[in-house]
């Protein structure tokens, strides 16, 4: 899927592209019917809430379910960031689901992809960049993404390593900071159904909220970034900072489709 001057031009000067159904109802359900045994395991890359037994994040799915390893290789998520990112080799830094559970989903603070990626893991450049499909419908009760548009022109700014607010470490951003960014830039949370498309930048600031809600806010992250701006320091698990830099292989457009009708016809 490739993206217009318009859009490219676009998620420049926000640092974020939002591109609802580009997903149909038949494809998420296909994805979809895999996550509750996925969140069910009891594994390292499957870990929990704070507290709580809530999952919180699957990491590396794509290498231990069949169906995630379908949608890490998918033109329709993989050739956008080609585009934005300059390059048709492409790796996987990282692959992970977010529950947002119902009720006991928990906060990310105000952070930068790239400070984690920079400071954890030696990544050379912001050459490396998120893009998040919508599993179940993000809306503006169930604990959306917010970014703080154009904050991405700024660079890399200063983080501080949070390992305690919840289960995850991150790099965040002090209050005074994001007041400041928030003055200038405001906050938008792009809310939408099943299979959208949210494309951002390394460098946005962005965070978001609990979830109070019956709705978990489920959405499949792929990270990735450039053969070319590979990390150079290895402290964290390859299932959270991937040292197989192979460069990204698509699949055709239509492979969650041909996988369902093979399945079904394995079953006859
Ligand atoms: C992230 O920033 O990596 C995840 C945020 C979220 O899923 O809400
Ligand atoms: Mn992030």
């Amino acid at each position: 899927m490739k993206l217009s001057e318009q859009q490219i031009r676009e998620f420049e000067e926000l640092g974020y592209l939002f591109l609802p159904n580009v997903f149909t109802p038949e494809e998420m359900d296909i994805l979809n019917a895999e996550v509750p045994g996925i969140f069910a395991q009891r594994r390292d890359e499957v870990i929990r809430e704070k507290g709580s037994d809530a999952p919180r994040s699957a990491f590396y799915v794509q290498t231990w379910n069949e169906v995630f390893g379908l949608v890490a290789r998918h033109p329709r998520l993989v050739e956008p960031a080609m585009q934005l990112l300059g390059s048709d080799k492409l790796y996987m830094h990282q692959f992970k689901i977010n529950a947002k559970a119902a009720f006991d989903g928990a906060v990310w603070q105000w952070h930068q992809d790239y400070a984690t990626w920079y400071n954890d893991d030696d990544m050379p450049e912001p050459k490396a960049m998120n893009i998040a499909l919508f599993l179940a419908e993000a809306n503006e009760f169930n604990g959306p993404l917010m970014f703080i548009p154009r904050s991405h022109r700024k660079g890399r700014l200063e983080a501080g390593h949070d390992t305690t607010t919840t289960s995850y470490p991150l790099w965040t951003i002090d209050n005074d900071t994001i007041t400041r960014l928030v003055n200038e830039g405001g906050i938008v949370a792009p809310k939408g159904p099943p299979g959208s498309v949210l494309l951002f930048h390394g460098n946005i600031v962005h965070a978001s909220g609990s979830n109070l809600t019956p709705w978990s806010r489920w959405i499949l992250y792929l990270s990735l970034n450039r053969c070319d701006n590979a990390i150079r320091r290895f402290k964290r698990p390859t299932w959270i900072a991937n040292r197989d830099f192979t460069p990204i292989e698509m699949l055709p457009d239509d492979c969650l489709i041909q996988y369902a009708r093979r399945r079904a016809s394995a079953a006859e």
